[in-house]
């Protein structure tokens, strides 16, 4: 398995490390991206890669894309990653790169949530709602919801956590009709993905999308799009409510930095083999168990 940390791409501009992603420009009109094998958790960068992880988000994206392209365009181009990058660097982005279109990111995230979870279920314990969505009594912990709801967030700056915000003031935000079509469309998406990924065996809890524009102002579907990092998955074999249902993503790592005094900042502490070698373990298994089909290493 080829593991990759960090990228480094001399033949073409760079643009800037995600916590995850590093981006180059080709052209003026594409973008490079590279899903390498970081791990964020509590939003800080691990030091030890995920070995295979970034091919993993990168194949489960193009598998989403494919299948929900109907629905909306996506940002792809179809231009071969081995393509743009001078010949020693095909091994950098093999397997784990795009070359999509450079698009202006619209800056609210666009979450879905079909289950009450995490800081949702939180927020419905201290007030009955979820970012200002008024629910039924009595929910339960992972409870599936009576319909989906959309609860957007601000995308932050570099290095802070993203902000919930009320619809309302994410139409102030991006105005009222393009606020209204990524409502719309992100529900679609994410209807129509659960109810492939329950014929799998996958229950997907909730889920994070992200937008841009092109230069015509069409809206996009970028980034990467319901992977184990950007999304709740519960093998419905082992769903159950009252508790919080065991995940196919970062669970393992995030338990093990729980029972650390460790004040969620960086520097991250150093992980063990055993953390890293379970964690790689469920994002294999995760995409095994979504796509019917091994890694494509
Ligand atoms: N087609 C695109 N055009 C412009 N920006 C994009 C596109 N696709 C993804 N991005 C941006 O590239 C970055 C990907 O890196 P990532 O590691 O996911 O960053 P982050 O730490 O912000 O989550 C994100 O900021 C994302 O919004
Ligand atoms: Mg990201």
């Amino acid at each position: 398995m080829n593991s990759l940390y960090q990228s480094s791409i001399k033949s073409l501009p760079l643009l800037g490390h995600g916590k995850v992603r590093d981006n180059y420009a080709v052209g003026d009109d594409k973008i490079l991206i590279v899903t390498t094998d970081r791990l964020s958790a509590f939003d800080v960068v691990m030091n030890e890669p995920i070995p295979g992880k970034g091919m993993v988000l990168n194949q489960m994206t193009d598998f989403w894309f494919s299948k929900l392209g109907h629905i909306v365009p996506s940002h792809l181009t179809g231009v071969a990653p081995e393509s743009v990058v001078a010949a020693d660097e095909v091994d950098q982005v093999k397997g784990r790169a795009v070359v999509a279109k450079r698009l202006k990111p619209i800056m609210v995230e666009a979450v879905v949530r079909g289950y009450i979870i995490g800081s949702g279920w939180k927020d419905y314990q201290d007030t009955g709602s979820v970012c200002g969505i008024k629910l039924p009594a009595g929910l339960k912990q992972a409870e599936k919801l009576p319909q989906p709801i959309f609860t957007p967030a601000a995308k932050a700056d570099l290095g802070e956590h993203d902000e919930n915000i009320s619809f309302e003031e994410m139409e102030k935000r991006i105005g009222a009709e393009l606020a209204a079509k990524m409502r719309d469309v992100a529900i679609k998406l994410y209807t129509e993905a659960s109810e492939y990924a329950a014929t799998r065996g996958i229950i997907i809890a909730d889920t994070k999308f992200e937008f841009g524009l092109d230069e015509n102002g069409v809206m996009h579907l970028m980034d990467e799009v319901l992977t184990a990092d950007s999304s709740r998955f519960w093998p419905a074999d082992s769903y159950a409510t009252g508790i919080s249902p065991p995940s196919f993503d970062k669970q393992f790592v995030r338990d093990y930095l729980e029972t650390l005094d460790w004040g969620k900042t960086a520097p991250a502490p150093a992980l063990p083999a055993d953390v890293i070698n379970k964690t790689q373990a469920k994002y294999f298994e995760a995409i095994e168990r979504l796509t019917g089909e091994k890694l494509k290493a």
